[in-house]
């Protein structure tokens, strides 16, 4: 039959798609729109299809219309939170899910805008207060802003949000990924109440390359356009005034007690109270100053050649799945240093914003990436500027985080044209965005030719290297021979290794050739640390995995749905036989964090 359409209801919403709202909200105010949300499980996104949230409940002559939902009759559910972990019914739930719930609203100033901030939500969100469309958001694992201003009402403003986690080939990650697809409104929900104009973000640090002489410092106003921008530093008693011109305003200066500054490291991590204030508005934050540079094949924090002694970490907890709370990112830093590590990858997208903001407090240097995971469509424009979006709201929101020392634009991707193009572009956008951090991608190695190569390798500051020899590539004798055949000018970071293994499980006899036992994955971490630790352009390592993960592609009865390459036992409880050897082996580096 002709006239019936595909409606795509979906195009409607992507009309207002929200593209790097972040702004800088450390010190702002702010109330919590977390607690009891009601939900409704939305299979066919109904709510969108038929404008749920219009909230039309009588036809023009005031008729009651038969309604398909009724908000706050549904039952609740703890925000943030993810929907896996709510129920049985909902563990491997995937699809639309509809959150609603009132809050009231009392203006404060008459100039006063409103924005509700997500710190989070997996993986597409559409917004509506009070029956306004108000946008929609792609990307599971970045915070982002959405004024209401105009919307609010004194009582019972009703906000609903449409979330779908689906995985789609076009998805950024696409719908192949070796982790766990977790649903929800996942990280706090805030709303901000801002003057007029206000202080949208801004960046602070030290100049790369004038030998700590030299701070920097830029600012972006939202509102109006011109006027003067003031940045206090109370502990170097020092105040700079900049003028503020399209919005915008930036300035190097040397402060007199520049000579007092105490860089941040990990084994030293302090930080300053920054305070910027323009007009009636004032901002603070607690910075870190300090600088990371690559030369030649070393890597240099504060001018000194440094090894990164690693491991990388999924964003997960057995209770709490991806709404990890800040006292298990603390627990995770803990045991990291309990391994003598300074370092840590961020796998494989961006974690919540306190693991840097803690990381900046107790000293862990951090690699964050973007999930352009494995074979996504690179051959697509859209696939391209939500990869470049996640990356640009990654890059805004810890923008002044000293524990971020890399931006990593994605894991394990094929090497073709139009990989290298998408890929090449987003080095380009983040050296835009924030020209004084490496980038870097963890590129695979030529599995025939036994070398490490990868044209992105001539795009990226920092060259990770992926390798599995002694596990998914039995012969672990290529592992030398990739190292002697390749001749890279960049560092290089060995961003993953490692082997499946069921903690708890020894061989009887000692036999380190039974795959899963702990003996087989300490044996190929002892190998893995020889071979490694003779290499002089590898600058860090960080193994695979801290702690084993949830995982729906693992299906070995010894798996039972989690990837085991962990160190550590889902609930970092069991610290398996190679977890000792990485911290042996940390311990005795001689060159650690400076
Ligand atoms: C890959 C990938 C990881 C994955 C790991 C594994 O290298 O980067 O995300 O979990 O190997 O196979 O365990």
């Amino acid at each position: 039959m002709d006239g019936i359409h595909t409606f795509d209801f979906w195009a409607f919403y992507r009309e207002k798609l929200i593209l790097n709202s972040v702004m800088a909200d450390y010190s702002r105010k702010k109330e919590s729109l977390n607690g009891t949300w009601h939900y409704g499980i939305d299979q066919y996104d109904t709510c969108l299809r038929n404008r749920w949230w219009t909230e039309v409940e009588c036809d023009e002559n005031g008729r009651a219309l038969p309604l398909d939902y009724s908000f706050d009759e549904w039952e609740t559910t703890e925000i943030p939170s993810c929907w896996n972990l709510k129920s049985e019914k909902l563990f491997l739930y995937e699809g639309g899910m509809v959150f609603t719930r009132k809050f009231p609203y009392e203006k404060h100033s008459e100039d006063e805008r409103v924005f509700i901030k997500f710190g989070g939500i997996n993986y597409k969100a559409a917004v509506f207060v009070n029956r306004t469309f108000l946008g929609m958001h792609e990307g599971g694992s970045t915070p982002f802003f959405i004024e209401a201003t105009d919307v609010l009402k004194a009582e019972d403003n009703r906000i609903i949000v449409a979330v779908n986690n689906t995985r789609h080939p076009a998805n950024v990650p696409m719908d192949n990924t070796d982790w766990f697809n977790y649903g929800g409104i996942y990280r706090d929900v805030e709303l901000v109440r801002l003057p007029g104009s206000f202080i949208k973000r801004f960046q602070v640090g030290v100049v790369p390359g004038s030998d700590f002489r030299e701070i920097f410092f830029k600012v972006e106003i939202d509102g109006k356009m011109s006027g003067t921008a003031t940045l206090t530093i109370p502990e170097l008693q020092f105040t700079v005034v900049i003028d503020i011109e399209n919005g915008c305003g930036e300035h190097i200066f040397s402060p007199p007690t520049i000579d007092s500054l105490e860089l941040w490291s990990p084994d030293a991590p302090k930080l300053y109270d920054v305070e910027v204030s323009f007009e009636g508005d004032k901002l603070t934050d607690r910075v870190g100053f300090r600088e990371i540079r690559v030369e030649g094949r070393e890597i240099l924090l504060n001018g000194k050649k440094i090894f990164l002694k690693g491991v990388c970490a999924h964003e997960e907890s057995v209770e709490n799945g991806k709404a990890v709370s800040q006292e298990e990112i603390r627990e995770n830093y803990a045991l990291a240093k309990e391994m003598n590590c300074n370092f840590m990858r961020l796998a494989h997208y961006p974690h919540c914003e306190y693991a840097a903001k803690i990381a900046d407090e107790v000293g862990m240097l951090l690699w964050e990436e973007i999930p352009v995971y494995w074979a996504i469509e690179f051959d697509n424009p859209t696939t391209y500027k939500n990869a470049e979006n996640q990356l640009t709201e990654l890059i805004t929101r810890d923008i002044n985080r000293a524990s971020v020392i890399i931006w990593s634009i994605g894991n394990e991707n094929p090497d073709t044209d139009e990989r290298l193009k998408f890929m090449g572009s987003l080095a380009d956008k983040a050296r835009e965005l924030d020209g004084t951090r490496p980038v870097s991608a963890a590129c695979l190695v030529d599995s025939e030719a036994l070398v490490l190569t990868d044209r992105l390798i001539e795009k990226i500051d920092i060259i990770g290297m992926n390798e599995y020899y002694g596990w998914y590539d039995p012969d672990f004798s290529k592992l030398p021979r990739v190292f002697e055949n390749s001749n890279p000018e960049k560092p290089v970071i060995i961003s993953e290794f490692g082997a499946d293994c069921k903690g708890g499980f020894m061989n009887k006899q000692g036999d380190r050739n039974e795959m899963f036992s702990e003996e087989f994955q300490l044996r190929l971490y002892e190998k893995q640390i020889e071979t490694l630790f003779a290499i002089d352009y590898i600058k860090g390592i960080s193994p695979w995995i801290f702690f084993d993960f949830r995982c729906p592609r693992r299906l070995h009865h010894l798996q039972n749905y989690y990837n085991i390459k962990g160190l550590l036992s889902p609930d970092k409880k069991y610290k398996k036989l190679a977890f000792f050897a990485m911290q042996k082996f940390y311990e005795k580096l001689l060159i650690t964090s400076m």
